[in-house]
């Protein structure tokens, strides 16, 4: 579910464009779904590659590395950010709104949802170590466990899988398979996606559950969110804009206004993967950029899985 939002918003203008992060490539499954809901506006997305996967941080690196990426996107102009990562949220997201003066959207798993469209009263949910005992995790599973039973189950190894670009190996499958199977077996007939790396694994995640599993991914939430976020704060990019800039590059405007623009991509990591997965999966063919941004504290060895 997206999370509110409201901050003091600096002078910025509605052409700026909107800084989306995570800690890896699975806010791009965000950010296709903000593509589609605001194609007029501009979007730089980072990937902390570098430091994914968040899930096996401590809550002080998180929160460091939110409030690192948050300002480097400010500094490039970002009148909004998005924090298209469950664990950051649930770590630090209170945090960057105390100190970036534009407004934030955040991402929690989508429990609500799921306990709506439940008709057995049993849900799955896959999403990081760091997110499922979070406060926010607890207190939302609080709210709607009354009446319905949360089978929550770390994900690991799957965000790794996906910053390889591993979506659908028969490793991946293994894996899923066994955190799927015991869901199914209990008599979960919906799954909560709570991480933002894991729409990527739809198609084998699907395969295994065989009809048997709705799924909740709240990309399309946040995105509808945001859009509303814009809107109260007069900051909505006009459907013109892409307009003139097509112009200035001697592209036939009426295109223009029907494709959504080409966001900029960078990474703190690897880029050849974000390159793939974002050409693979969400048709973008443009280039990514490595960025360095540090943050106070120095990156402790990762350790081989999430
Ligand atoms: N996409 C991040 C999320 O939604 C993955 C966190 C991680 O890197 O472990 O939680």
């Amino acid at each position: 579910m997206p999370l509110d939002e409201s901050a003091p918003s600096m002078a910025r203008g509605h052409a700026a464009p909107i800084g989306i992060f995570d800690s890896g490539l699975g806010g791009l499954s965000v950010l296709r779904a903000i593509r589609a809901q605001l194609p007029h506006e501009s979007l730089l997305y980072v990937a902390d590659s570098l430091h994914a996967p968040y899930g096996l941080r401590d809550n002080e690196f998180i929160s460091e590395r939110t409030l690192a990426i948050g300002e480097w996107l400010v500094s490039q102009g970002a009148k909004a950010l998005v924090v298209a990562c469950n664990t950051a949220t649930a770590e630090s997201i209170a945090l960057a709104r105390g100190r970036l003066a534009i407004p934030i959207i955040g991402v929690e798993p989508g429990i609500k949802p799921a306990a709506n469209q439940s008709k057995s009263r049993v849900a799955g949910v896959l999403a990081t170590q760091v997110t499922l005992r979070s406060e926010r995790f607890r207190s939302l599973i609080e709210r709607y466990a009354a009446d319905c039973r949360f089978l929550c189950q770390p994900g690991h190894g799957l965000v790794e899988a996906v910053e390889r670009c591993e979506i659908d190996t028969a490793e991946v499958r293994a894996l899923l398979a066994s955190y799927l199977e015991p869901m199914l077996a209990a008599g979960a007939d919906t799954l909560v996606l709570g991480c933002t790396h894991y729409p990527f694994l739809d198609a084998a995640i699907r395969d295994i559950a065989a009809g048997r599993l709705t799924l909740i991914d709240t990309s399309v939430a946040i995105a509808r969110q945001l859009e509303r976020v814009l809107d109260a704060n007069g900051l909505r990019a006009p459907a013109d804009a892409a307009a003139a800039d097509a112009a200035a590059a001697d592209v036939v405007a009426a295109d223009a206004d029907r494709q959504p623009r080409e966001p900029r991509l960078y990474s703190t990591g690897e880029i050849a993967h974000m390159r793939q997965l974002a050409s693979t999966l969400l048709g973008l063919a443009g280039p990514v950029e490595h960025i360095r941004i540090t943050s106070l504290r120095r990156a402790p060895e990762r350790t081989p899985s999430a």
